[in-house]
C-alpha cells in the first residue's frame, strides 16, 4: 500500500508559524509521526510539501501514477484553488482531507473547502494528531474497499 502526503503553502513553516493554531511540531516532525504509524502498518509513504499551486496540481495529477490514496493538506489552497479541486475531479483519487487546525471554527473562509465534498473524509482540529488519524482511516478505507 502506498500514500502519497500532500502539503501545501506554509506547511514548511510549521513549528514556529502560529503555534498557538497550528502546534509546536516541525513538519519533518508530522512527517516522523506518519512514517512510524505507516510502518506499523505496512504502507509507504510519499511525503511532499510545495508552496506553488501549480507544483500542487502536478501532485495531485502525479496520484494517478502509483498511489493507492492520499493524506491532503492543501493548507490556504482548500479555500481557493480551482484548480486543485479540478485536478482532483480529474484523477478521483481516495484521499483524506486533513487540517492540524479546526478550520470549521475558524474564519467563515476557512470554513468553506473546495475539496471536501471529492474527499473520502475530512479529519480537523487535532493538531499532528490529524495526519495519523486521517492515516489509519484512510488506510482503513483503502483495505476495506479492496477486500
Ligand atoms: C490549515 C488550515 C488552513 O486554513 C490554513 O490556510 C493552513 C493550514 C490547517 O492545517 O489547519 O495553512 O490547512
Amino acid at each position: 500500500m502506498r500514500v502519497a502526503v500532500l502539503n501545501g503553502p506554509n506547511l514548511n513553516l510549521l513549528g514556529t508559524r502560529e503555534p498557538e493554531i497550528y502546534g509546536r511540531l516541525t513538519l519533518g516532525e508530522v512527517e516522523r509521526a506518519v512514517r512510524r504509524r505507516a510502518a506499523e502498518l505496512e504502507a509507504e509513504i510519499d511525503w511532499h510539501q510545495t508552496n506553488h499551486e501549480g507544483m500542487f496540481v502536478e501532485l495531485v495529477q502525479g496520484l494517478a501514477r502509483g498511489s493507492d490514496g492520499a493524506l491532503i493538506n492543501a493548507a490556504a489552497f482548500t479555500h481557493t484553488s480551482w484548480a486543485v479541486r479540478d485536478a482532483l475531479l480529474g484523477v478521483r483519487p481516495a484521499f483524506v482531507e486533513v487540517h492540524l487546525s479546526n478550520v470549521f471554527a475558524r474564519e467563515p473562509e476557512r470554513r468553506r473547502s473546495l475539496l471536501a465534498d471529492l474527499a473520502v473524509g475530512v479529519v480537523a482540529g487535532f493538531g499532528w494528531r490529524s495526519y495519523v488519524s486521517g492515516l489509519e482511516l484512510l488506510i482503513a478505507h483503502l483495505r476495506d474497499r479492496g477486500g
